[in-house]
């Protein structure tokens, strides 16, 4: 392996810019030739691709987004635009290539990887749904941000005696909604894993309400059935409580990487140039129990999904 090709698709998440940098560092410091696909799979088919060195990802570690910058392709779920993209590859010399993306990117490297070339999947997105690995890079930074943001929210809600309904992405993800809900203490969560109950959330909300509490906080994620709109007019007609609705929408996906980001990003883009070098199979690198992990992509992405009823079953007792 001589030259490697690196590129970041689907939503951009925090600390991208941080395996970027790790692959295109670890990968000259290892003898290859690192070259940077712009625009995701769209600006792999259209080759857009620049040779990087090390200055080209000096002082982006600490930034949000991806220099690299991302697009979603519908062409690429199309057999003979994956193709084309081996063929541009192959014109470059290009024999392997690290896609940092979410799980529509992944399976888009398996296209690839089933075509010959040697693929790294590194788990960027801030919805934590990929299921081989505990955490994804930007979901650190998503759930600090919406912390932040509950903070920010609860100060005013219990000067108004309101209720605040926070909708977080997600897709049909609720890992950000949980882990916001339990470190943020929110009186209930709304995932699309559990079985929405809107009674429930209006009996918490009644019931902190008689216990004193001035304010209540719930956590809805995007992918939860009862649109937020309906949902607040709902909680507002059944509880007498005025309530309101804060979709903090893609705030979620800016923002300077945390510690948590910046290492996970970087230690498997390390990994990746680590296993491309020594010319492994096609991989998905993420973390498991602490540790760097690399599974075959395929089986990765056939793991079943995992979720922690303990977690969510901790709020109800938590917010009593
Ligand atoms: O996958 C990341 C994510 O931010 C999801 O949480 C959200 O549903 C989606 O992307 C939004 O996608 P887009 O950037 O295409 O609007």
């Amino acid at each position: 392996m001589k030259r490697i090709g690196v590129l970041t698709s689907g939503g951009d998440s925090p600390g991208m810019n941080a395996a970027i940098r790790a692959v295109v560092r670890c990968g000259i410091d290892a003898g290859l030739e690192v070259w940077g696909i712009e625009r995701g799979y769209e600006g792999l088919l259209d080759g857009e691709l620049k040779l990087m060195d090390r200055s080209s990802v000096g002082d982006i570690l600490h930034r949000g987004g991806t220099v690299l910058k991302t697009a979603r392709s519908e062409r690429f779920r199309e057999d003979k635009w994956i193709d084309r993209a081996v063929e541009i590859l192959q014109t470059f010399g290009i024999e392997g290539v690290v896609i940092i993306g979410g799980d529509g990117s992944l399976h888009g490297g398996l296209g690839l990887a089933k075509r010959g070339i040697k693929v790294m999947g590194l788990p960027g997105t801030i919805d934590n749904d990929l299921n081989y690995t505990d955490f994804t890079i930007g979901f650190d930074t998503a759930v600090s941000t919406v912390l932040e943001a509950i903070s920010k929210i609860r100060d005013t809600s219990s000067s108004h005696d309101r209720t605040s309904v926070i909708e977080v992405m997600g897709r049909s993800c609720g890992d950000i909604a949980l882990y916001s809900a339990i470190a943020g203490g929110a009186e209930c969560v709304l995932i699309p894993e559990e079985e929405e109950d809107i009674n429930k959330v209006c009996r918490k909300i009644i019931e902190g309400s008689n216990r004193g509490k001035l304010h209540s906080i719930i956590i809805k994620a995007e992918g939860t059935p009862t649109p937020s709109g309906e949902l607040v007019k709902l909680i507002e007609e059944r509880t007498g409580k005025e309530t309101k609705l804060v979709v903090l929408s893609y705030l979620q996906r800016g923002g300077s990487p945390t510690l948590n980001d910046r290492m996970l990003a970087t230690l498997c883009g390390a990994k990746a140039v680590e296993m491309l070098k020594d010319d492994f199979e096609s991989k998905a690198i993420g973390t498991v129990d602490g540790h760097i992990v690399a599974y075959d992509l395929e089986e990765a992405l056939n793991m079943p999904k995992r979720f922690d009823e303990d977690l969510y079953k901790l709020i109800d007792v938590l917010s009593k």
